[in-house]
């Protein structure tokens, strides 16, 4: 006889410790606290105004399926991004537009590994990369990372170590989420040599591209994309570039042609990704540079008040160099315990804030079970006031 049972590969999977307390946050707020959400990676922040007036000038009568590789226009639009970066080479036919970063990384790990294959990442990571991986049957594998160097890659030897025969691929983000730690061009050029050397393939997450402090610039991969052509594999997306995460747009973008070839099957079965979304954003070329110009120094304000604030509580950080977000060690024995509290039994003045526990980050059991990831999404008094409620919750909190 049959039983009634779920697969072993649901069964494995945990909660998101980015979403896992959001119920805890919607019975403070019906208990008529303030919560301030600084868990999650959906910013405040205006979408371009292009995007916007697109949206009420929708010219059809009727929402029909777009082409499984993409509009052709957002394709277009697409390709003229990466141009304006300086990356002329890349042509419509080595993009496939997915839902957002989070489609592409899945296609990419169903494309690119079989069930019980190995990929290599740097703990903490995304802590999604877990369910897609789970998508696929990949198991992944972590080289730990250390707030004590800014979350920089250890010595190229370390990641070498774990290569074996079932590894397929090293996953890089970059800028990262969570540490906010941007990388050399000796660290990225390291790690590309490594995956041409032992025959991997080297996936870029580079949702946070244009997320950049202090003057400095991210390396991307897609520098390197002509010369290597079959081992580089970029994932993008929309959501955190123009604020736009509820479109769901990102795209999966190799010159590795039989990759390509291959991956549009799996795209074709799920049909296309949303045509209104992709009209939306076919204004995205001409997005002006001042839009991100301001976006980013609002978020250089942010990652400096969030930073210092931290610091002068006597918490433990290192300065994100990108993205937005902070990993902090917290003076608790464990932080799930404290973010629970923090939400559900704590406020000041009315206020409360959430927080992503930052243990469900690492593939390490024990490492960063003190430490929470603080999404620096909200304006600057918000986080003012965030900062506030964390010094006075800490002086309270007994483990
Ligand atoms: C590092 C990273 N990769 C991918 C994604 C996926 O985002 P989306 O599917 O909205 O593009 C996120 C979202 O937070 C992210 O932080």
């Amino acid at each position: 006889m049959n039983t009634l049972k779920l697969s072993n590969r649901i069964s494995s999977l945990t909660p998101s410790p980015i979403r896992k307390l959001a119920t805890l946050a919607v019975t403070a707020e019906q208990q008529g606290k303030k919560v301030h959400k600084l868990n999650i990676g959906d910013p405040d922040i205006k979408s371009p105004e292009k995007f916007l007036d697109a949206l009420k000038n929708w010219p059809k009568p009727q929402f029909g399926y777009a082409p499984s590789q993409g509009d052709a226009q957002f394709l277009s639009s697409l390709t003229d991004y990466y141009k304006k970066l300086g990356f002329d080479y890349l042509n419509k036919e080595d993009i496939l537009t997915t839902w957002g970063g989070s489609e592409a990384l899945i296609l990419t790990l169903m494309s690119v590994a079989n069930p019980g294959d190995e990929v290599i990442t740097f703990e903490p990571y995304y802590t999604n990369y877990n369910s897609f991986a789970n998508f696929a049957g990949v198991t992944i594998t972590a080289v730990s990372t250390d707030i004590k160097n800014g979350f920089h890659f250890p010595p190229v030897k370390e990641v070498e170590k774990l290569i074996n025969n079932k590894t397929k691929a090293i996953l890089i983000c970059n800028p990262n989420n969570p540490t906010g730690t941007v990388y050399t061009k000796e660290e990225v050029e390291e790690l590309l040599k490594l995956c041409v050397k032992f025959n991997l393939f080297i996936i870029a997450d580079e949702v946070y591209r244009e997320f950049v402090y202090d003057g400095k610039k991210q390396i991307s991969l897609l520098e390197y994309m002509d010369k290597y052509p079959d081992n580089i594999i970029i994932c993008d997306s929309l959501s955190k570039r123009y604020s736009v995460c509820g479109l769901r747009l990102g795209a999966l973008i190799s010159k590795n042609k039989e990759l390509l070839e291959k991956t549009l099957y799996y795209a074709q079965a799920r049909l296309c990704a949303g045509t209104l979304d992709q009209y939306v954003a076919e204004s995205l070329n001409h997005v002006e540079k001042e839009y991100f110009d301001n976006v980013i120094s609002e978020y250089e304000l942010r990652r400096n008040t969030l930073y210092e604030g931290l610091k002068n509580i006597g918490i433990e950080v290192t300065k994100p160099e990108g993205a937005f977000y902070i990993v902090a060690g917290l003076p608790v024995k464990n932080a799930d315990d404290f973010c629970k509290w923090l939400v559900s039994e704590f406020s000041y003045n009315d206020e409360t804030v959430l927080l992503a526990p930052a243990a469900g980050f690492y593939k390490t059991p024990g490492l960063g079970i003190n430490q929470v990831r603080i999404a620096y999404v909200q304006n600057v008094e918000v986080l003012k006031k965030s900062l506030k409620v964390l010094e006075e919750a800490l002086k309270l909190y007994k483990d």
